[in-house]
């Protein structure tokens, strides 16, 4: 499925709107007390047409003062009535359907957690963003009013045309003219309406998208002298969903227009044809009062139909895009799907890759698999450096391990056991991962680097991983590790974010320990302090480290050279400077094929300075 803007398809807004059935059904009963309140409410608005014909018929017309205050009175207590049962009916929906929004975006959320690393790399976050704000919204609102009044006052229109042709078949008939018309009208709107709606929607994700963008990268944007075209890619879309709206407003706009010239039209007919009646002596002024005063309280449940129609098309298209976030199939749990408890072979403890294979799904059809047969085999306790030119895999290597994506060909094992075969929460226990963008959480120090370890973790464990990865300028903090970290660390530096986490990779003392170019960000003294303590560590655990430079090559038992998708030669770090001739070139300190230019080309560089 397409992430944003699938191609417009017919699809039943009823049938998308019944997919919210299992959220409305704990609410059903309230709602449906709200709707006849309602109905109650309405039905009490058109008695008052009825006592005005008793009133002009019988007191008017006889003279009669006392029975005129007598209306009157009735009058006011009807309106109150009609008043107080519509507040009654908010107040019945307003809390169980703030209910319904919560536990669906409860959802949503907990969903996006369980959603594989690979449909996040496909969905710009803007339109998830959007669809667990803005679409939750549109939904409430629409189980809040079109639900209800739709029917509320498809309801007063049958029961306020009944009683129209009640008091005079022909004239009814006239105001029952434009009825064909009318539904005509709707149903071509509903249908372009959809559409409209529908890019709407997601033109307010791809906005979101920007925005967050160009917050979180506000460094970038300044550092560049990009504000104005980030402002003018901005304003671009901006106008493209204020152009859309536009186009919702004007098909709105026409409806409407149809909608309430229409009906004004037959009331005028009706009110001509009936005034004539009575000039002849053929109707009653009182049922000509009454049946005018009718038509005219049908008003509004009749003008209304255009904006609940439109409303529940926004509805619709919100569900379909709630739905489509809902219906992305999470990890599956392996425990289940491998069926039979996986047996460990004897003689096979460690970490290893069987001829692993893997290409990212997005990958341009026709392009070579980023791992193509890796054959590695890491012993227990052992721990391995894994080099490769940049682009080569590596960091794809390393996220195969606590299965952020899934092999295409081939197995890793963990002890003899495939990790396929056992659940995933196991298997993310026993291993350890530090990536290679150390990223924090809007946390303090401590839970930030807590989240590595089991629950029972505590200061002790705290400490002892901040010693290793020689983080101990946190004490320098003003809160010591109770320190908030900014917005994914920002408040911190570079290598301080990185030794954070390798902390959090080795706090829970992990038998498997993914360490993906942990020592990148720091200095030459505190990297060799970080490797002193990291050594103790590395000797409990199996390791896989990613490695650029040769001192941290160094940390390691062995050498793999990652290229061409798989592994070229392992060794220790001198047998390979001396065999391979692509590794001595990779640690030689020598520019890599590849990776020159890496700066913008003057072209690119904003003309903002103009
Ligand atoms: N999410 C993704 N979707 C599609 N392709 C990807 C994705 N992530 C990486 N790739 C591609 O896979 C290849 C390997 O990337 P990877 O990040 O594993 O390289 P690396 O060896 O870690 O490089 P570096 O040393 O620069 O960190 C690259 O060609 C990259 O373009
Ligand atoms: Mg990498």
């Amino acid at each position: 499925m397409p992430p944003t803007h699938p191609p417009p398809q017919d699809r039943s807004a009823v049938r998308t709107l019944l997919r919210l059935w299992p959220y409305v059904r704990p609410v059903r009963a309230r709602l449906l007390t709200a709707a006849c309140v309602a109905v109650l409410a309405s039905c009490v608005g058109l008695v008052i047409p009825l006592v005005l014909k008793w009133m002009v018929d019988g007191p008017v017309a006889g003279g009669d003062p006392g029975g005129v205050w007598l209306g009157a009175l009735c009058l006011l207590l009807l309106g109150c009535a009609e008043a107080l049962l519509f507040g009654l009916r908010r107040w019945l929906v307003a809390r169980p359907l703030a209910g319904v929004e919560a536990r669906m975006r409860a959802d949503l959320y907990r969903h996006l957690q369980r959603l594989p690393v690979a449909f996040h790399d496909r969905w710009p976050s803007g339109q998830l963003l959007s669809r667990g704000t803005t679409d939750l919204m549109l939904l409430r609102m629409f189980l809040a009013f079109p639900l209800t009044f739709l029917f509320v006052n498809g309801v007063t229109i049958v029961v306020g045309v009944a009683v129209m042709l009640v008091q005079d078949w022909a004239l009814g008939l006239v105001i029952l003219g434009p009825a064909v018309p009318l539904i005509l009208t709707c149903a071509v709107f509903e249908k372009r309406y959809a559409a409209v709606a529908r890019r709407a929607q997601d033109q307010v994700g791809d906005l979101t998208t920007v925005v967050e963008e160009s917050v979180l990268g506000i460094r970038v944007i300044k550092g560049f002298g990009r504000h104005r075209s980030q402002a003018r890619a901005f304003r671009e879309l901006s106008r493209t969903l204020r152009g859309t709206e536009l186009r919702k407003a004007r098909l709105l706009a026409a409806i409407w227009a149809v909608i309430v010239t229409l009906p004004e039209l037959a009331i005028g007919a009706a009110l001509v044809a009936g005034a004539a009646q009575v000039a002849d002596g053929r109707l009653s002024a009182g049922t000509l009062v009454a049946f005018l005063s009718t038509a005219l309280a049908l008003r509004w449940p009749v003008e209304s139909i255009g904006f609940l129609l439109a409303m529940s098309q926004e509805a619709a298209t919100a569900t379909e895009r709630y739905f489509e976030v809902m219906d992305a199939e999470p990890e599956p749990d392996p425990a289940r799907t491998a069926g039979g408890a996986p047996a460990a072979r004897a003689g096979d403890r460690g970490l290893r890759f069987e001829n692993v294979t893997f290409r990212y799904p997005d990958a341009p059809p026709g392009s070579p698999p980023v791992l193509d047969g890796v054959e590695l085999h890491i012993r227990p306790g052992e721990s391995l450096a894994l080099v490769g030119a940049t682009g080569s895999g590596k960091t794809t290597l390393t996220a195969l391990v606590p299965r952020l994506h899934e092999v295409a060909g081939g197995r890793i094992t963990l002890d003899g056991v495939d990790i396929t075969a056992m659940p995933r929460a196991r298997l993310r226990a026993q291993v350890a991962v530090a990536f290679e963008e150390p990223t924090l959480f809007s946390a303090t120090v401590g839970e930030n680097v807590l989240m590595g370890a089991g629950d029972g973790a505590g200061p002790a464990d705290l400490e002892r991983a901040l010693a290793v990865a020689r983080a101990g300028f946190v004490h320098t903090l003003p809160q010591g590790t109770a320190t908030q970290v900014g917005e994914q660390g920002l408040s911190l530096s570079g290598g301080q974010r990185q030794r954070l986490a390798l902390a959090r990779a080795v706090v829970g003392e992990p038998r498997f320990l993914v360490l993906d170019d942990p020592l990148s960000a720091l200095d030459v003294h505190t990297e060799a302090a970080v490797e002193a303590a990291l050594r103790r560590v590395l000797a409990g655990a199996t390791a896989l480290i990613v490695a650029h430079r040769p001192s941290t090559v160094l940390l390691a038992d062995r050498v793999a050279l990652l290229s061409g998708g798989r592994i070229a030669a392992v060794g220790t770090h001198r047998e390979l400077l001396r065999t391979s001739a692509e590794y001595a070139h990779l640690m030689s300190g020598a520019q890599e094929p590849g990776v020159t230019g890496g700066t913008a080309p003057a072209g690119e560089q904003e003309d903002d300075a103009r």
